[in-house]
């Protein structure tokens, strides 16, 4: 992981840095857990924020390269720094795995059918241990649970701390949220 840690380091500010180790160190963790294979989630797990603290306008043009952007996601663009992170890492580092990359650019929202490592991603970044919203509770709930329940938990935990915050919560993640809900049976979410 050193050739990424060293250009990351040049993109975030030392707190953000060490949340990216605490999430990658959540992500393995979860992923040895739920026997998935670690090496694509190391990856996407420590350069999932690396588009974080870019400016505005060059974030939108990184991400308008690869996706396409609605108007009001320029009225958000912190929500574009995932897919904006995604181009970033292809273009640093040749990464064209499908699944790092999908990881990357899907971390801030989620979206119906993601892949394992997405999944872990999107976990591991919410529930990493430096995270000031965590509670016992959710640990808890968490344990002895499927990635899907575990997605779900979370999925349900980020929207609701959206829309206390006053911050959007995008089609994606409601359409993320009722996609698991029909999987998913055992989980009060
Ligand atoms: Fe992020
Ligand atoms: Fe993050």
């Amino acid at each position: 992981m050193r050739y990424l840690l060293k250009p990351l380091k040049r993109y975030l500010s030392k707190n953000r840095l060490y949340h990216s180790i605490r999430t990658m160190e959540t992500a393995v963790r979860l992923s040895r857990e739920l026997s998935i294979d670690t090496e694509k989630v190391k990856i996407a797990s420590l350069a999932h924020d690396i588009a974080r603290e870019i400016e505005t306008e060059k974030m939108i043009a990184l991400a308008s390269k690869k996706f396409d952007i609605e108007n009001w996601e320029k009225s958000y663009p912190l929500l574009l720094h995932g897919k904006a992170g995604a181009v970033l890492v292809a273009e640093l580092f040749s990464v064209n795995d499908v699944d790092i990359l999908e990881a990357i650019a899907w971390h801030t929202t989620g979206k119906p059918g993601m892949s394992d490592v997405a999944k872990i991603v999107f976990i591991a970044d919410y529930i990493e241990p430096g995270r000031d919203h965590l509670d016992g509770d959710l640990t808890e709930r968490l344990l002895n649970r499927s990635l899907d329940e575990k997605l779900l938990i979370v999925v349900k935990e980020r929207m609701d701390y959206n829309r206390k915050r006053g911050n959007p919560v995008t089609k994606l993640s409601q359409k993320l949220y009722e996609e698991l809900r029909r999987g998913v049976d055992t989980v009060e979410a």
